[in-house]
């Protein structure tokens, strides 16, 4: 049976819907406030899940009034969360976001997200081995992705690694990665100043950089390939779009896609998922995707 493992954050987001960001120092009046369910770990996870029915999550929470429900968001999306860890004496973890003019700005506590350390990693190394793509990002201790890249290089299982938010990569650790999928910024911090076009073919079919509303691209051994993202209906709330796009990029890798066509419909899910506001809420399931149409996806059961 195939198998999404994701090692991860899991956060609630507490969202301030305003008309402009607050300067530094000065406070503007929102307009509406809701706290939905985050961490992008927990986000990947979610949006892969509603897509593909084998989806496991490795993290923790803390031991305060979050940590049930954020739990039970997990099951309630059939994600298997039997290790998830929860930490005495430690918050879950959390995110202020503010919401203004279509985009956002995150402050991102970890909290118990810091527990997802090696040694957590080692002990689920069963089920993570087990999995036929595993994805993780930066929203853990770096040497508990170090760790994690080791352990899955060794035994030749596949690493999808969202390096969000942006973190220094050494090039030894790219090599263990099956999957890189930097935005624009997160490049640049991990490949600083050097010459996309240049990194994508030193890096093809494996570093995929998403650009937003202006696509993704990858070298697929030959060239450079863009993918156009696709238009949203409306754009509600931007948070989590990069989630919803790895999740369902790693439901169509473990269906075998072609990058390309992997690529493009992991678009048109991140698309769906900014007409409706919160990271989870968005991420569209499987008869949701059919109803948009317009791509081919015979091959996405249900
Ligand atoms: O990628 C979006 C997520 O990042 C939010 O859900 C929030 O938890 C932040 O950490």
């Amino acid at each position: 049976m195939k198998k999404i493992v994701v090692v991860g954050s899991i956060s609630t987001d507490f969202v301030a819907q305003t008309s402009r960001f607050p300067e530094v120092g000065e406070t503007v009046e929102g307009q509406a406030f809701s706290t939905h369910f985050g961490g992008k770990g927990a986000n990947q996870a979610v949006a892969a899940a509603k897509l593909f029915p084998h989806v496991q999550m490795i993290g923790a929470v803390g031991d305060d009034p979050f940590a049930k429900n954020l739990i039970a968001n997990l099951e309630n999306h059939q994600i298997d969360a039997r290790q998830v860890i929860q930490v005495s004496q430690q918050g879950s973890g959390a995110a202020l976001i503010v919401l203004a003019k279509g985009d956002n700005q995150i402050v991102y506590t970890p909290g118990a997200n810091n527990a997802v350390t090696a040694d957590l990693v080692d002990q689920a190394k069963e089920d993570i081995l087990s999995a036929s793509l595993v994805l993780v990002q930066n929203e853990i201790p770096k040497e508990s992705v170090h760790y994690l890249l080791d352990l899955c290089q060794d035994k030749q299982v596949p690493v999808l690694l969202n390096p969000a938010p942006a973190r220094d990569l050494s090039e030894d650790d790219i090599d263990k990665i099956a999957y890189l999928t930097p935005n624009e910024n997160e490049f640049d911090h991990i490949f600083k100043g050097q010459d996309q076009a240049k990194v994508l073919a030193k890096y093809p079919n494996k570093l995929i950089i998403t650009l937003g509303s202006n696509g993704v691209k990858f070298h697929n051994g030959q060239e450079v390939i863009h993918v156009p993202s696709i238009e949203p209906y409306q754009v509600k709330d931007t948070t989590g779009a990069g989630d919803t796009f790895n999740g369902a990029l790693a439901v169509a890798m473990v269906h075998d896609l072609p990058l390309d066509q992997a690529i493009h419909f992991a678009n048109l899910a991140a698309s769906l998922s900014i007409e409706k506001i919160g990271a989870q809420t968005g991420s569209p399931n499987v008869a949701e995707v059919k109803a948009r149409g317009g791509i081919e996806i015979d091959w996405l059961a249900g």
